[in-house]
C-alpha cells in the first residue's frame, strides 16, 4: 500500500536513531575512538555550594519575602536535603568534619526557619533566614574560605520562576 511505504521511513528513522543512541555512552574506564579515557566527573565542594546550595539559598529567600509559605518550606527541604548530601559525598574538607559544621551552622537557622514558615510570620522568617546566611558565612570563616560572603538577595536570578504565594 502506497501510505504505509511513505510512513515506514519515519517509523524506521527514530528506531535507527534510538539504537544510535544507545551505543553513544562509554562504559567508564574505556577510550572513545581516537580520545583519551572517559572519567566520571566529581563534583567539588565549590561546585556543590555553586549548584546545589548557592540557588536553594536564593529561593528560599525570594520566597520567603514574598510570603509564598508552601514554596518557602519547599525550599527550606530542598536546601536540607542538599546538605545531607553534601555531607554524605564529602564527610570532610580540609580534614574538617562537614557534618558538624553543618549541624552547628546550619541545622539550628533551619529549624527556626520551619517554625516561623509554619506560623507564617514574615518577621520571624527574615530573622531565621538572617541566622542562616550568617552560618553560611560562618562556616566559610572556618573553611579558610571568609571571601565568599553570602548575603541575602536583592534580586531574583530566576526570571523564569513566580515566587508570588497562589490561592
Ligand atoms: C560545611 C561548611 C559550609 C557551609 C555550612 C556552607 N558552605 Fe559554602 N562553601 C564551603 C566551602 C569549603 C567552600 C569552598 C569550596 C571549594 O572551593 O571547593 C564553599 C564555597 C561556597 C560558594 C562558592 C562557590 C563558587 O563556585 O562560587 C558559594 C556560593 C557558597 N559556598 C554558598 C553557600 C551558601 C549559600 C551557604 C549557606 C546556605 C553555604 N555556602 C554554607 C563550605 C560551606
Amino acid at each position: 500500500m502506497r501510505t504505509g511505504r511513505a510512513l515506514l521511513p519515519l517509523v524506521a528513522w527514530p528506531l535507527a536513531c534510538g539504537v544510535a543512541l544507545a551505543q553513544t555512552p562509554q562504559p567508564a574506564g574505556t577510550a572513545p575512538a581516537g580520545g583519551a579515557a572517559a572519567a566520571p566527573y566529581v563534583m567539588t565542594m565549590g561546585d556543590m555550594m555553586n549548584t546545589l546550595i548557592q540557588p536553594r539559598h536564593n529561593k528560599l529567600g525570594l520566597a520567603g519575602k514574598a510570603e509564598n509559605w508552601a514554596l518557602a518550606a519547599y525550599a527550606a527541604t530542598e536546601i536540607r536535603q542538599a546538605f545531607a548530601g553534601i555531607v554524605k559525598a564529602q564527610p570532610k574538607f580540609s580534614g574538617m568534619p562537614v557534618g558538624e559544621l553543618v549541624d552547628v551552622a546550619i541545622n539550628p537557622p533551619l529549624k527556626a526557619l520551619d517554625a516561623a514558615i509554619k506560623q507564617q510570620d514574615a518577621a520571624q522568617f527574615a530573622k531565621a533566614y538572617d541566622q542562616l546566611t550568617q552560618g553560611c558565612n560562618a562556616c566559610h570563616m572556618e573553611l579558610n574560605h571568609p571571601y565568599v560572603v553570602i548575603k541575602a538577595p536583592d534580586a531574583s536570578s530566576f526570571p523564569n520562576q513566580d515566587f508570588s504565594p497562589k490561592r
